[in-house]
């Protein structure tokens, strides 16, 4: 088992420069994950979720906060033995399989460098991880290239599993991936977790998949948590009218979900308006928006000390 292992963003910004605009990627983001526990980040395209993620497994620095393992304050550059515990798997397999390394040769790189086994023992172990994400041995003698993308995916686990990382942040893995192939990677992480005890951020665009996935939720829009709670409540009471949004989008199987999914009006679905609101980020494409909205960002809050949100006219007010 992993050990176990908390982690937190503590007011996190993070702004880059563009030629000479300056995009705001984060803006004072708050939040954790319990150890063994998977919070999924969500929100669309450009909302700041890679940024958090490259920030949380410290490989970039923010501009202001912190990121806490364990209450502890990373400290970056990272040491080796703190790199080992934060390992990522993204939507390109690619970035972490080398093509010119077999997969073997890609999955045994982490047990070389953090001296994980006896240089003996390590194609045995290699066969363990390979089995361990469903893959047949001889997986370990093929290039990247011959693999499937679920594959391909697995592939990557592997690699990142062969570290014994406490916690994987998890960038997009299934989106490229079929529907069908989508679930059984999705099936495969929730088994690994709870046979190893490994803490996830699962990052996604897709809020469809989050709920077989995650505990808790963050939605992020614009670089700030507009909502965050337990992935139960977020979906049946969101509060943030842009959870609203993404949660009315999602395809349903069945009347009985068509009945208790939120509505959202339909005129206003394709608005992309972008003008500049000093206060709500999402008030110009928000027909709830009202005066406040515009003015000043809404405080996060929360009624029980679990499921928070920054709205001033939250769903519960009106609907
Ligand atoms: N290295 C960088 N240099 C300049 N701008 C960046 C950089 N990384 C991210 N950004 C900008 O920061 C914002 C957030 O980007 P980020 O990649 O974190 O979003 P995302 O939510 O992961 O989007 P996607 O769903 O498309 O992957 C975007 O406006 C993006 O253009
Ligand atoms: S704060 Fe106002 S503009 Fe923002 S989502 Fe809530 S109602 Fe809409
Ligand atoms: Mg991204």
């Amino acid at each position: 088992m992993a050990e176990v292992t908390r982690i937190e963003a503590v007011g996190v910004s993070k702004a880059y420069r563009v030629g000479d605009r300056r995009v705001q990627a984060l803006s004072r983001v708050s939040l954790r994950a319990a150890p063994a526990e998977t919070l999924a980040v969500v929100g669309e395209s450009g909302s700041g979720k890679s940024t958090l993620g490259r920030i949380l497994l410290g490989v970039e620095r923010p501009d202001e906060g912190e990121i806490r393992l364990d209450s502890a304050a990373l400290s970056l550059p990272l040491p080796k033995a703190m790199r080992r515990r934060l390992q990522v798997v993204q939507q390109n397999p690619l970035s972490t399989l080398n093509p010119r390394r077999t997969v073997g040769q890609s999955v045994a790189l982490p047990l070389r460098v953090h001296r994980l086994v006896a240089p003996r023992q390590t194609t045995a172990r290699v066969r363990e991880l390979l089995d361990l994400v469903g893959l047949p041995t001889d997986t370990q003698d093929r290039y990247p290239n011959a693999l499937s993308g679920g594959q391909r995916q697995r592939a990557a686990l592997a690699r990142a599993l062969a570290a014994e990382p406490d916690l994987i942040v998890l960038d997009e893995p299934t989106s490229a991936l079929d529907v069908s192939v989508q679930a059984r990677v999705l099936h495969l992480l929730i088994d690994l977790q709870a046979r190893i005890g490994l803490t996830y951020i699962f990052i996604t665009h897709d809020l469809s998949v989050v709920r077989n996935i995650a505990a808790r939720v963050a939605v992020l829009y614009r670089g700030r948590v507009v909502e965050t709670g337990p992935t139960e409540a977020v979906f049946r009471r969101p509060r943030h009218r842009y959870t609203t949004m993404l949660l009315s989008a999602i395809p349903v199987v069945s009347a009985a979900e068509e009945a208790v999914k939120p509505q959202w009006p339909q005129e206003t679905r394709a608005q992309t308006a972008e003008a500049e609101s000093a206060g709500c980020t999402f008030a110009p494409r928000c027909p709830f928006a009202l005066d406040p909205c515009w003015r000043t960002p809404p405080p996060i809050e929360s009624a029980d000390g679990r499921h928070f949100a920054a709205c001033y006219n939250p769903k519960d007010a009106t609907s």
